[in-house]
């Protein structure tokens, strides 16, 4: 994803802080959607910087931070569980690392809308689950997979996963 050079640096230093945080870093040897997960969470912080600006979100800050953060996990720290869990723990992590505040939160667990169980109760909720379904369509669509399949397909193991 890319943002033009005045969006780039004024990006980079609300997230600066972030990007050196070792744990954070872990992120680089995790994979979805083919890509590492701190790519695919810097794809979804850069459409939701954007979105966020040209929408004139006053808290585009922490709608950023937030959506660098939202899956701030390990597939450690999982257990084997489903994956369904994940923003609990993200939210859990960057509650720990980043002191987030309680919208930030909100956007982190709602952000599998519709498959959750925390509803979106603020913009920065809303921009980050539709940048994270934008940016996993534009992943996957990387291997060549028509994008309707795509989508088809990432509807199709949600609903699965919900119902295993
Ligand atoms: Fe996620
Ligand atoms: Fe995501």
């Amino acid at each position: 994803m890319n943002l033009n050079y005045d969006l780039e640096i004024e990006f980079n230093k609300i997230v600066a802080d972030i990007l050196k945080n070792e744990e954070f870093l872990k992120l680089r040897d995790e994979y979805h959607h083919g890509f590492t997960r701190i790519e695919h969470s810097i794809n979804v912080a850069k459409v939701s910087f954007k979105w966020a600006k040209a929408l004139k979100v006053k808290d585009y800050v922490d709608i950023t931070r937030a959506a660098l953060l939202h899956d701030f996990f390990t597939k450690e720290e999982l257990h084997g569980k489903n994956q369904l869990i994940h923003p609990g723990i993200a939210n859990r992590n960057s509650i720990k690392h980043f002191g987030i505040n309680k919208r930030q939160s909100n956007m982190i667990l709602s952000h599998m809308f519709p498959l959750c169980t925390t509803l979106p109760t603020n913009i920065g909720s809303w921009i980050i689950t539709a940048a994270d379904k934008y940016c996993a369509t534009y992943e996957c669509s990387k291997y060549k997979v028509p994008t309707t399949t795509v989508s088809v397909m990432v509807f199709l193991v949600n609903f699965l996963s919900i119902r295993l």
